[in-house]
């Protein structure tokens, strides 16, 4: 059920000039959704542990993140055209010539994340599976903990698991500090605001940009309910 508005549309129907900035939705309100909940889920996991010290809401910070993890991957390949791997994973080299000219400033005409952005979320992604796998898998014998997947592994691999997830937690830090200084830098260098769009769904463009399709939001809640259920079958049956 893709949707494709040829163009954005002026206001009050009079035809589009050349040059003229219109209105263009860019990031579909699932992808929104899914980032702003992305944060919240991580910084609830981070404090539940670091200030809290309260584990089992640590873990169930933990799991709503997988939910929304699996969720975004699935997206990434059925969802609307700007959240597709194939539509923002390209040419490494391209990505190296953007960053070359991050000091340019020219007018904002990207429609979704640019070719280094896209692999820097590739990278985020991972990241963060990477910590919930780890996280998933913990054992101390010490303080008798065990994270609901350790009996596949393990105490040796659980020890194991705590120093990666410890190692992983500072790869996080630098990850998101490097995010928002990546968005700082757009903002200040080239005047590009990436933030409001992410918060509205909408960029002005030139009025000549094709409108990238969007998928039905119905489809992204059918996916979220499935990546729920995937994560509460893998904590409760295996
Ligand atoms: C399902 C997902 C997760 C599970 C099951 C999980 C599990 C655990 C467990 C069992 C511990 C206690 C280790 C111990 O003290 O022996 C722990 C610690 C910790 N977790 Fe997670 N975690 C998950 C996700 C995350 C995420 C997403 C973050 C990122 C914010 C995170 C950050 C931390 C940190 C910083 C500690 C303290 C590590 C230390 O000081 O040794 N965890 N986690
Ligand atoms: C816990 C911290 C954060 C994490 C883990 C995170 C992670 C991510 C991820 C994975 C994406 C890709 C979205 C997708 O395609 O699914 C993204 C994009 C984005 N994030 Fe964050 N984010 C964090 C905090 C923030 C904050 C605080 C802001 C705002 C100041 C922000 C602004 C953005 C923007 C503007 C984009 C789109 C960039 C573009 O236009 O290509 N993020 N972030």
């Amino acid at each position: 059920m893709a949707t494709r508005p040829t163009q954005a549309t002026p206001p009050r129907g009079l035809p589009p000039k050349p040059g003229m900035l219109l209105p263009m939705r860019v990031w579909d309100g699932p992808v929104r959704l899914f980032h702003w909940a992305l944060v919240v889920a991580l910084l609830t996991s981070w404090l539940s542990i670091e200030v809290l010290n309260n584990l089992r809401i640590h873990m169930l910070a933990g799991q709503a993140l997988l939910v929304l993890l699996l969720f975004r991957v699935v997206w990434g390949f059925v969802g609307s055209e700007t959240s597709r791997f194939s539509h923002f994973l390209g040419n490494p080299f391209h990505a190296v010539t953007h960053l070359m000219h991050m000091t340019k400033k020219e007018p904002d005409t990207q429609v979704g994340h640019n070719a280094a952005g896209g692999w820097m979320v590739l990278v985020m992604l991972l990241v963060l599976f990477a910590q919930v796998g780890t996280g998933l898998i913990i054992a101390d014998e010490e303080s008798f903990i065990e994270a609901p997947l350790n009996h596949l592994v393990g105490s040796e691999w659980g020890a194991w698991a705590k120093k990666q997830h410890r190692l992983i937690f500072t790869g996080i830090q630098v990850m998101v500090a490097l995010h928002l200084v990546a968005i700082f830098s757009y903002a200040i260098l080239k005047r590009h605001d990436l933030v409001r769009p992410m918060i509205t769904g909408k960029k002005r463009l030139p009025a000549a940009t094709p409108q990238p399709r969007m998928r039905s939001p119905y489809l992204a809640l059918a996916i979220l309910a499935g990546a729920a259920l995937a994560v509460w079958l893998l904590m409760t049956k295996v």
